[in-house]
């Protein structure tokens, strides 16, 4: 029998890189390919969820049977499309690839081979997930991911703790078969009360069940 466990839950899901405009043939962006935004969407339709999918720009199918679905392209659009479908949501999951940073302003035609000054000035993005960890409501359970090379779980600590998240994604993406665009995924899990669980190399669409069931066992304390 299928699982039903989120049945009628509000689930939001982000997904995809952003583009970071510096002229009109270029921009600052990441490899993340949306397959495991894709596959927590997937899997949470399965069990019923009601999904909304924020997406960065992705080649990939979107899975069927989305309640809603925003194709957005900066982070500044990812923050606004992100914000104004906020209150339902029961469940947000932040699996986009985000920039940090954008070029402080976008050269309205394309920048010439022979400019003098080559220097890129960035400002700072806002943070997503921070504002939504900072203003979660009560029913709200917020899970954050985070893409890391070198002292994994340290870093995904801190950002759960800095971001207020109920749950942490520490993505090791310097692993073979992890990370941005592979099939697969190696993990670990950190939870609000500091409890790690290591997630040993699986397919997307298989952690995205693990990460399903995590959120579940969290929520019953
Ligand atoms: O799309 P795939 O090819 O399948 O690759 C999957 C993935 C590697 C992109 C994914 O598993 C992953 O690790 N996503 C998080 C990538 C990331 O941006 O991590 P971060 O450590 O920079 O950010 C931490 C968290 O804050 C993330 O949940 C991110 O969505 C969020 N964030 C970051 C910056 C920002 N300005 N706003 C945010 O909300």
């Amino acid at each position: 029998l299928p699982q039903t466990d989120f049945k009628d839950k509000n689930i939001l899901i982000t997904a995809g890189p952003t583009r970071e405009w510096i002229d009109p043939v270029r921009y600052i962006s990441n490899p993340s390919s949306g397959k495991m935004g894709y596959a927590l969407a997937q899997a949470a339709i399965e069990r019923g969820a009601k999904v909304t999918l924020v997406s960065g720009p992705v080649t990939i199918d979107k899975p069927k049977g989305l309640y809603h679905f925003t194709s957005v392209e900066t982070a500044n659009e990812m923050y606004e499309t992100v914000m104004t479908n906020l209150s339902p949501q029961d469940i947000i999951i932040k699996t986009a690839a985000v920039s940090d940073y954008r070029p402080k302003d976008k050269f309205e035609n394309k920048v010439k081979k022979d400019k003098v000054n080559t220097n890129l000035e960035l400002i700072s993005n806002p943070d997503i997930l921070y504002t939504i960890g900072k203003n979660k409501k009560e029913h709200q359970f917020v899970v954050g991911f985070a893409a890391e090379t070198n002292n994994i779980i340290e870093e995904g600590m801190k950002k759960l703790i800095k971001k207020q998240l109920d749950l942490i994604v520490v993505n090791d993406i310097q692993s073979d078969d992890a990370g941005f665009q592979s099939d697969t995924n190696i993990v670990t899990l950190i939870d609000k009360n500091k409890n790690i669980r290591e997630v040993p190399k699986v397919t997307k669409a298989t952690l995205s069940h693990i990460i399903l069931d995590e959120i579940v066992k969290i929520q019953k304390g």
